[in-house]
């Protein structure tokens, strides 16, 4: 099964967001070549309604399949995988699919103070999905009577880190902070911070620097690479690594695209991965 092993892994956003997830990528799976697209032109997903997150995933899927023979997909966009993940499996039944969705139950392992809070865009929070997951943890014999989860939509926050609009990104984290309530260690705060929207992984300094060095931020980066991994190796679908030479090993190459602005995509790569990485423009419909 060389032939497929050798094939590109999917990876989509709304934008930039996903590369805090390409990162965890790149360091699980550094043998895999990996085609990332931004979907900047159609974004934000998470204030939009569902339908157009749903039309928009199975555009990209359908391209990444069509023109980029990707042996997987990783969805790396909370919206997108309440959204669509379940149609996406659907309609692409013979893909491996990854997902990504707000770390809620490593935070309850985590958490000391009982009280966790989770930021997140809009369509992530009403979605079904999320609201199985919520109620799930909730009724848990030994969550239940304890744990309280503090939800906080971020609307235009998702937009600023897109946009890296630094004065927009502080002053939208400490809006959504302080509307959260207290963190700390002491009893009543939130002593742990989800951060249940890809892009919000760009903004941790600033929200380091709000809710103090204590409290713990999780994001699910690292356990999607890690599943990434497990459903290639149950395929047998891993990239080959014996006739790899040392260079290509260091430079499994990553493509990325954009339907938006390739200036957008091409300043994050550099500002967060340190990439300088040509920029193609598609208009994927
Ligand atoms: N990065 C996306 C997520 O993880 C959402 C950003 C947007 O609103 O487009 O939810």
């Amino acid at each position: 099964m060389t032939g497929v092993a050798t094939r590109p892994i999917g990876v989509f956003d709304s934008g930039v967001g996903g590369l805090s997830v390409l990162r965890a990528l790149h360091a699980e799976l550094p043998l895999e070549k990996f085609f990332y697209v931004a979907d900047n032109g159609h974004a934000p997903y998470g204030e939009r309604d569902d339908r157009h997150v749903i039309v928009r995933s199975h555009a990209i899927t359908r391209y990444l399949v069509t023109h980029q023979h990707i042996k997987a997909l990783v969805v790396a966009c909370n919206t997108a995988t309440a959204a669509a993940i379940a149609s996406l499996r659907r309609d692409f039944a013979t893909l491996p699919i990854v997902g990504i969705e707000p770390a809620l139950k490593p935070a309850t392992a985590h958490s000391q103070t009982r009280r966790i809070g989770v930021m997140a865009t809009r369509g992530t929070l009403k979605s079904q999905k999320f609201q199985t997951l919520l109620r799930s943890l909730q009724t848990q014999a030994q969550t239940q009577t304890q744990t309280r989860f503090v939800l906080q939509a971020c609307d235009g926050l998702a937009d600023a880190i897109e946009h890296a609009d630094t004065a927009k990104i502080v002053a939208a984290c400490a809006q959504y902070t302080s509307a959260m309530g207290r963190f700390g260690m002491e009893t009543g705060s939130m002593d742990t911070l989800v951060l249940g929207c890809t892009h919000y992984a760009f903004a941790t300094d600033v929200l380091r620097s709000l809710v103090g060095e204590g409290v713990q931020f999780l994001e699910g980066g690292a356990p999607v690479a890690r599943q990434t991994r497990r459903l290639l190796e149950q395929h047998g679908w891993l990239a080959p690594s014996a006739d790899a030479d040392t260079e290509a090993l260091q430079h499994a190459p990553t493509q990325f695209a954009t339907t938006g602005d390739a200036e957008v995509l091409r300043g994050a790569l550099q500002s967060w991965l340190h990439l300088h990485a040509p920029v193609q423009v598609l208009a994927i419909a």
